[in-house]
């Protein structure tokens, strides 16, 4: 059930996704390679992730060597916050493509709704003004192109989508979010159903390696009491409850066993009693972007950045 969502381009975007936030460079390529001999069409990739050269190199071999076709796989990408400018949308977007070595991605995000200086690090000093809409008309431009075959936003507020969509020409197909059991977005991903706009989970185990994030999400009891209902690990569950959701996931992992143990979601289901204990977790936002908030800065507090959503 569930192996694919249908987007508003008509596009099937695979519900799981091999997540590539923190896959460091020399390991990040055997990923993919193993994730895709093992059955995963979607790799989820930023250039800020620093790694995208070493996943072009893995895919191009895949390609060369018969193992799956480019028009089999859905491959994301996402404009960092200092690109906002329409210019540097088409040279970024070339560059992801350069490293990706492909001549289309099949999404491509803005990847926070905030803005950086040119050239400069993620830090609240550096946050200025965003100017959403210039930069969205040039989203759509690398759609009308070819270059990106969806386009879409990450880390938006029901609030920063509603405004997007009040002017888009063409709407955003997704908006890729953190998303798990202790931060279920029900608000956000209602809106997101009833607008066509696909919510994409990540962060979908809680990104439990992480050392600056507070909480241990597969540790939660309702998840690990449905785990062991159901005769499968906690990240399963927590990756079956994003699908039956109406997410698409995208957990990232380096390790074999634990890429295998990701995908193995589709031929169980959480039944509808055991999904009902979902609704008691107490809800905590995980990946807060206090980087983007400072009391000198643009944005003063976390409240302001999510727009109460937090
Ligand atoms: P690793 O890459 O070393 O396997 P998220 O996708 O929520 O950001 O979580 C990613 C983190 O969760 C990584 O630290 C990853 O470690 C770890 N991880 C991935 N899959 C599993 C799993 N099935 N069980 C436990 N931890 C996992």
């Amino acid at each position: 059930m569930a192996k694919s969502f249908t987007l508003n381009t008509g596009a099937q975007m695979p519900s799981v996704g091999l997540g590539t936030w923190q896959a460091k460079p020399g390991v990040v390529g055997e990923a993919v390679a193993f994730a895709i001999k093992a059955g995963y069409r979607h790799i989820d990739c930023a250039r800020i992730y620093g790694n995208e050269k070493e996943i072009g190199l893995s895919l191009k071999k895949l390609f060369d060597d018969g193992v799956v076709k480019r028009e089999d796989l859905f491959i994301t990408s996402k404009l960092w916050c200092d690109s906002h400018d329409p210019e540097d949308v088409a040279k970024e977007i070339d560059s992801t493509l350069k490293d990706l070595q492909l001549d289309y991605v099949d999404l491509y995000l803005i990847h926070w709704p905030f803005r950086l200086k040119k050239g400069s690090s993620l830090s609240s000093e550096n946050v200025i003004q965003s100017d959403i809409p210039n930069t969205w008309s040039a989203m759509e431009k690398l759609y009308d192109s070819g270059k990106a075959r969806a386009v879409g936003v990450s880390n938006f507020s029901t609030k920063k989508l509603q405004d997007l969509l009040s002017f888009a020409r063409i709407p955003p197909a997704v908006n890729q979010v953190e998303c798990h059991p202790v931060w279920q977005q029900t608000k956000l991903r209602s809106f997101c159903q009833s607008n066509g706009v696909h919510l994409s989970a990540y962060s979908p185990l809680g990104s439990p390696g992480t050392r600056w994030i507070e909480g241990n999400v597969l540790a939660n009891s309702v998840i690990t009491e449905v785990a062991q209902k159901l005769g499968k690990t906690a990240a399963q569950v927590a990756l079956r409850w994003g699908i039956q959701a109406g997410n698409s996931v995208l957990p990232k992992s380096t390790t074999e066993s634990r890429i295998l143990e990701n995908f193995d979601v589709f031929d169980w289901s959480i039944p509808a009693d055991l999904l009902g204990k979902f609704s008691s977790i107490p809800q905590t936002r995980l990946i807060r972007a206090d980087f983007f908030v400072s009391p000198q800065g643009l944005y003063k507090s976390v409240e302001e950045i999510w727009d109460g959503e937090i």
